[in-house]
C-alpha cells in the first residue's frame, strides 16, 4: 500500500480540509498509536508550509515525553506546566505564539523557531499528550491554522487509542 496525495493548490482553508481527509485515509483502521502519530507527523510537516518542525508529546507517567515527529532532534521529556507544550497540556487549551522569545520558559529546541502552535490531545476526558508544531518565521499561525489544527486533533483523539 502507498499513499500517493497531494494537497490541492487553494488557500488555507482547503489546505486543512485536504489534510484532514489524508490523515484520516492514513490512519482510518490502523489501532498503532505510534504508526498514525508518524504518519500524521509526516503529513504535516510536508503539506504545511514554513514550518521547522511537527510532532507530537506523549504524556507518560505524568510528563510528555517526545513522540513521532519531523524536524531536528527535541528536547526528550517536558514538565506539565513548563514551555509552551507543558502550558497547552496543563491548561488544556490551544497555545497560539507569536513569538516563542516572549513566552515565559519556552523551551528552544530548534533555534530557528520564532513562531509556534500547541494543541492538547484528549481522549474519554483525558489529556494523552500533545500536536507541536514550530515555524521559523514570527506569527506563522493565525486563527485559520488554530482551527485546522484543533480539527486534525479532534480526528487524532480517536486514532490514538
Ligand atoms: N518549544 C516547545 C518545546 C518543544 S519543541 O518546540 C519541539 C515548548 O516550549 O514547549
Amino acid at each position: 500500500m502507498s499513499f500517493d496525495f497531494k494537497p490541492s493548490a487553494g488557500d488555507k482553508v482547503e489546505l486543512y480540509r485536504d489534510l484532514l481527509s489524508a490523515i484520516d485515509a492514513v490512519t482510518t483502521g490502523e489501532r498503532d498509536a505510534i504508526a498514525n502519530m508518524a504518519n500524521a507527523a509526516a503529513l504535516l510537516f510536508d503539506w504545511l508550509p514554513d514550518v521547522n518542525w511537527a510532532g507530537f508529546y506523549r504524556l507518560v507517567d505524568g510528563e510528555l515525553v517526545l513522540g513521532p515527529f519531523q524536524g531536528k532532534a527535541a528536547c526528550i521529556r517536558i514538565e506539565l506546566g513548563k514551555g509552551v507544550c507543558g502550558t497547552a497540556a496543563a491548561t488544556r487549551e490551544t497555545q497560539l505564539v507569536m513569538d516563542v522569545h516572549a513566552f515565559p520558559g519556552h523551551i528552544a529546541c530548534d533555534a530557528a523557531s520564532e513562531s509556534e502552535i500547541v494543541v492538547p490531545l484528549v481522549a474519554h476526558g483525558r489529556l494523552i499528550g500533545v500536536l507541536d508544531i514550530d515555524a521559523p518565521i514570527p506569527a506563522r499561525f493565525d486563527e485559520q491554522d488554530r482551527t485546522g489544527c484543533e480539527a486534525i486533533a479532534r480526528l487524532l483523539e480517536t486514532r490514538l487509542g
